[in-house]
């Protein structure tokens, strides 16, 4: 008899936001009456696929204990790393136990609070018996251009053959760890900026799945109002 496929979330939530400029980290901003971390962990829950989210945080992080979520009976949380990638297998390792080689992992960025649930859904759907995994992501809606270090264009890139990576990225709990492991030891570790890198790096090749695009990642102080207002439309 086959074991019965479990989904796990884990949120990297440890980073302090340097591009935001704002007097806390961004996941703790105000958003919609919320905070933005508070917001994307609900998101997680409402999918109602989740057998634990394992959340990473810095250590001693004083906003944490203060959200609501932080208390709920599925999230667990671990301690943040260096690098979003250490952070995410510190989550990793916190599910290590409960989660079984097989089972999935959705990894998704704390500060993409624009989530919906169709697209949790979408991800699953489409990559449930997938052999790799893959990636929300989305084409680009601007022309390509390959810059020299001296500004000048060199040339254009063919457009349908280049996606913006967003998230959820979704893995099997066994490899994606064993990639991240991996990549951590070995000498390209800063190319490691998402989860699908390190496994491009295995020599595998996860699958794009077409996403939407007000799944924004806060970045930059004027993305705040943008992912307001997203949330309105999303109502
Ligand atoms: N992240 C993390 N641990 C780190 C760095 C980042 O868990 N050491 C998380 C962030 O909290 C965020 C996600 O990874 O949810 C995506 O990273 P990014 O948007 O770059 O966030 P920050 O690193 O916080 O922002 P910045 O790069 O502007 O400092
Ligand atoms: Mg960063």
């Amino acid at each position: 008899m086959s074991e019965a496929i479990t989904y796990w979330a884990v949120v990297p939530a440890a980073g302090v936001g340097k591009r935001m400029q704002a007097g806390r980290p961004k996941q703790y901003l105000q958003l919609a009456g919320s905070s933005v971390l508070q917001r994307t962990l609900t998101r997680l829950l409402q999918a109602d696929v989740f057998q634990g989210i394992a959340v990473a945080v810095s250590r001693a992080d004083p906003y944490w204990p203060e959200l609501a979520v932080s208390g709920n009976p599925l999230v667990i949380t671990a301690e943040g790393g260096r690098e979003r990638a250490d952070s995410v297998l510190n989550a990793l390792q916190a599910l290590h136990g409960q989660a079984s080689d097989n089972d999935w992992v959705l990894v998704h960025d704390a500060a993409r609070p624009c989530l919906t649930i169709s697209d949790i859904h979408l991800l699953i759907a489409t990559l449930r018996d997938d052999p790799v995994g893959g990636i929300l992501a989305l084409p680009s809606p601007d022309t390509l251009k390959h810059v020299e270090e001296d500004g000048r264009i060199t040339a254009s890139i063919d457009r349908s053959r280049v996606w913006r990576a967003l998230t959820p990225q979704m893995f099997r709990y066994g490899m994606l760890r064993a990639a991240l492991q991996s990549a951590a030891a070995g000498e390209q570790r800063d190319a490691v900026t998402d989860e699908a890198s390190a496994l491009e790096m295995q020599g595998l090749q996860p699958k794009i799945v077409e996403g939407r695009s007000d799944n924004i990642k806060i970045t930059r102080p004027e993305d705040l109002a943008l992912a307001n207002f997203y949330l309105e439309q999303q109502c």
